[in-house]
């Protein structure tokens, strides 16, 4: 038996024994570029004891969760094809390093122990997030995290919603990324926090190949956006300078997201989707002042005055009016359409989300939800709303 089959016993037996701390892969001589490492922990995911793979990149992380079985499969084949020329096992009593010398030889030494075991394996309580914090460069670039990937006490709040709003897309981007590759564009992308972890889940996390564009018109943000995309290697993400309404796509967009964009901005981005056939099209509504506007104007005179007479009401009954009727329009479209709440009320008041997957629409339907358009419109007191002068209904 040569050293590093002894070393996969050992493995093993450490597994067993429940003795098993963690295992680092190193010194790569493989073909996949950039990998660097490989680290090994247990993890209980929903009670299950998996074994958790960090693969580390030049400049990302992908994790990949394994039974034991696979996990000592896939330890197996990178040290028999000398993918990794040394492993090194961390248990409770020792290291044991497992290493490919200068003679071309496996061997296999035994050093003192330096990593203390976690008394539970946390993960069940501890959520998993979708996108990984260690070794993001592009994180460590946007202030959210140190160099070692560990989140700012005041970035954590973002942090959380970053992930929060790649777990909500990412069921929907699975079915849309297995048919193709992905154009994506992010209208309103400010600092781009979002717009870089969508590019890194989908291109990282999810292996598909995926285009990502942020609109932004503010320059200093779109510069800085740029500048980190291009340190990070991430050359099919960019930033351009300008309005959502003047955005003239080169590639059209099958995936269109507007996180927050102010007012009829989110309009102008819905029209962008809707005049692109965009497949998905995802907003995050913010500010509702076109149509708050109207209903000042009536806010006494119809019947409703018993409750918008109350700012907070009017300031509701706006968001809810604006909302309803872009939901509305998309199914006029033939988006299937789902309002979504997004993140808890306590991190911010912007949190529904409205999310629409295009299929087909009959005219009959079509008839039927102008026909809604217009009397919505005439009950509420509201002569127009952009999205719908938009499109021109
Ligand atoms: C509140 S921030 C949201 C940023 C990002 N989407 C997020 O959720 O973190 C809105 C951004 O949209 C940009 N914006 C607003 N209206 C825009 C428009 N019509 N065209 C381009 N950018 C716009 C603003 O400059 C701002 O950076």
């Amino acid at each position: 038996m040569t050293a590093y089959q002894n070393f996969i016993e050992q493995i093993q037996s450490s597994i067993q024994a429940e003795d098993f701390i963690k295992l680092s892969l190193g010194d790569y001589n493989g073909v996949e570029p950039e990998l660097k490492n490989i680290y090994v922990k247990p993890v209980l995911i929903k009670r299950v004891f998996k074994l958790s793979f960090t693969y580390r990149y030049k400049t990302r992380d992908i994790t990949k969760n394994f039974m034991v079985d696979e996990a000592i499969e896939q330890i197996t084949a990178v040290l028999h094809e000398r993918g990794f020329r040394v492993g090194t096992l961390f248990t409770a009593k020792e290291n044991a390093i497992c290493q490919w010398n200068k003679k071309k030889l496996w061997t296999l030494k035994s050093e003192q122990p330096t990593a203390t075991k976690v008394d539970s394996l946390s993960h069940d309580h501890q959520k998993e997030r979708k996108i990984g914090s260690t070794s993001k460069k592009y994180l460590a670039e946007l202030r959210l995290t140190d160099a070692e990937g560990k989140v700012f006490k005041n970035a954590q709040d973002k942090w959380r919603q970053i992930n929060h709003y790649i777990e909500i897309l990412s069921s929907m981007l699975k079915e849309l990324a297995s048919e193709k590759v992905l154009n994506v564009v992010d209208m309103g992308a400010g600092k781009g926090y979002l717009t870089f972890a969508l590019y890194d889940y989908l291109n990282n996390e999810l292996q598909k190949p995926a285009s990502v564009v942020g609109v932004e018109y503010r320059e200093d943000l779109v510069s800085l956006c740029n500048t980190i995309a291009e340190k990070c290697d991430f050359n099919k993400l960019s930033f351009v300078q300008g309005t959502i309404e003047d955005f003239n796509p080169i590639q059209k967009p099958n995936v269109l997201i507007a996180l927050h964009a102010c007012d009829t901005a989110t309009d102008d981005a819905i029209y962008k989707g809707i005049t692109n056939e965009t497949d998905l099209i995802v907003v995050a509504p913010c500010c509702h002042k076109q149509v708050r506007r109207q209903l000042e104007k009536v806010k006494t005179v119809n019947d409703l005055d018993f409750m918008t007479q109350y700012g907070i009401f009017l300031e509701r009954h706006a968001e809810m009016l604006t909302d309803g009727i872009r939901a509305l329009i998309l199914e006029y479209y033939g988006y299937q359409t789902k309002v979504l709440q997004f993140i808890a009320d306590a991190h911010t008041p912007k949190n529904v989300l409205i999310v629409g997957v295009k299929k087909k629409i009959n005219e009959k339907r079509q008839q039927e939800i102008l026909a809604k358009l217009q009397a919505t419109k005439a009950y509420f007191g509201i002569e127009y709303h952009h999205l719908e002068r938009l499109c021109g209904l």
